[in-house]
């Protein structure tokens, strides 16, 4: 007989059956397109903003809406963002072949070369008249979608981890560029993802900063519990699997309910689980589910948290053990912290690059397996390096 498949999918984005909840959201965002508005997506990693607008896309596509997705993670300077962008609007707006035919004439400073890629298939390339591509250059990819946006077709371009264009070297001007050409694009709707919360937020609720108030914003947080105990019970059912309602929770709990690592651990789960040629999910296999994902993770985490300056791990890992909204004397003796203006300083730098949040007016670890990490790897080995001042 055939083995049953792994029923849960994690690492890339979802959609169909792997995905679940986010109705609301979805709609709401949907709507916002519909009527050719802009939307800003934020929320912490690994909750489901790219999956969420790849569910849009999927649902507009079909409905005869151009889509474009681009991703900023893979983008290294703005002659990158210049190529991979213009190449990502003429893919959806051009057959392949005539690509060239397209982009020739529609850029006066960037010169498109149709070559021929690895794979033997035709590959675009684009060369700059200035040695480096700068604003003017910026402003004909950005006028792309316009002019090739078949006609009497809406479009709806994407673009992930939007507050990377910060890194691109032209700063604020980035987004005044951006921000003049796009607001001419009536039947266009632009939906910008992010997962620095912080400075996504500063950029489009700032009224300082171009794109203030150009775009509606959405905030994804964690889906409600019960619907993530359905999709876990559902999953498992999927595969004959049965999985009762208190096991659930505790798989809920142990994610913290965070969607990456409830279809992880599921992943895991279940192998346990076909291992003994199972059929029913018992908490052991939960157990060991749940330490073979914080192993998988550990490499990740590591790497991560040596890469921090010495003042955050410090106060990640205070803030792992014990979450609090004010750093006495005595916390930061308990927790070998610096003095209270580092402190301050490194819980600031904390908050704007999305590790930790103030809920209540408690600052805690938003990454509930990192915390684990730092709690665990805290008892394996203190961190006593730094001395109260
Ligand atoms: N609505 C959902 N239903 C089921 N699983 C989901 C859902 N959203 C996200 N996931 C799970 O979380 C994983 C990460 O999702 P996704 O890449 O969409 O998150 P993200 O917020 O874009 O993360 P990042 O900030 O790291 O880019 C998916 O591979 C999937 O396992
Ligand atoms: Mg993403």
């Amino acid at each position: 007989m055939c083995p049953m498949q792994n029923p849960f999918r994690y690492g890339a984005k979802v959609t169909g059956g792997s995905f679940y909840d986010r109705r609301e959201i979805k709609a709401s965002i949907i709507n916002v397109i519909d009527g050719c508005n802009n939307a800003v997506l934020y929320g912490p990693r690994r909750y489901g903003k790219s999956s969420l607008v790849a569910e849009i896309i999927e649902e507009l596509s079909g409905k005869g809406v151009v889509c474009v997705y681009m991703n900023m993670m893979d983008i290294a300077s703005l002659g990158d963002f210049i190529v991979e962008y213009s190449k990502a609007v003429a893919a959806k707006t051009a057959p392949v072949t005539s690509i060239l035919k397209h982009l020739v004439g529609l850029f006066s400073r960037v010169r498109p070369v149709l070559g021929v890629g690895d794979d033997g298939k035709p590959e675009l390339s684009l060369s700059f008249a200035a040695s480096k591509p700068g604003a003017a250059e910026l402003r004909e990819a950005l006028e792309l979608p316009e002019k090739l946006r078949p006609k009497g077709c809406r479009m709806l371009i994407v673009i992930d981890e939007f507050q990377e264009v910060a890194e691109l070297g032209l700063g604020a001007n980035f987004e005044r560029v951006m921000r003049s050409v796009i607001e001419n694009h009536a039947e266009i709707s632009y939906v910008f993802l992010g997962s620095k919360t912080h400075l996504l937020k500063r950029m489009f609720a700032k009224p300082s900063r171009p794109f203030y108030r150009s775009a509606q914003l959405f905030s994804l947080g964690l889906p409600p519990s019960d619907e993530s105990r359905e999709f876990l019970i559902e999953r498992f059912k999927s595969v004959e699997m049965k999985l009762s309602d208190v096991v659930a929770r505790k798989m809920t709990e142990l994610s913290g309910n965070v969607p990456y690592y409830l279809q992880e651990l599921g992943s895991w789960v279940f192998r346990n689980v076909s291992e003994r040629g199972g059929k029913e999910v018992r908490e052991a296999d939960v157990d060991a589910g749940y330490s073979q994902m914080a192993e998988a993770e550990r490499d990740l985490f590591e790497s991560f948290f040596r890469q921090m300056p010495e003042s955050q791990r410090l106060v990640a890992r205070a803030l792992a053990t014990e979450p609090t909204g004010v750093f006495t004397a005595d916390y930061r003796l308990r927790h070998f912290l610096p003095m209270l203006s580092t402190v301050s300083t490194a819980v600031r730098r904390l908050v704007a690059d999305s590790q930790i949040d103030s809920v209540d007016g408690v600052y805690r670890l938003i990454d509930p397996l990192f915390a684990n990490h730092l709690r665990r790897a805290g008892k394996a080995s203190p961190l006593t390096t730094a001395h109260n001042m």
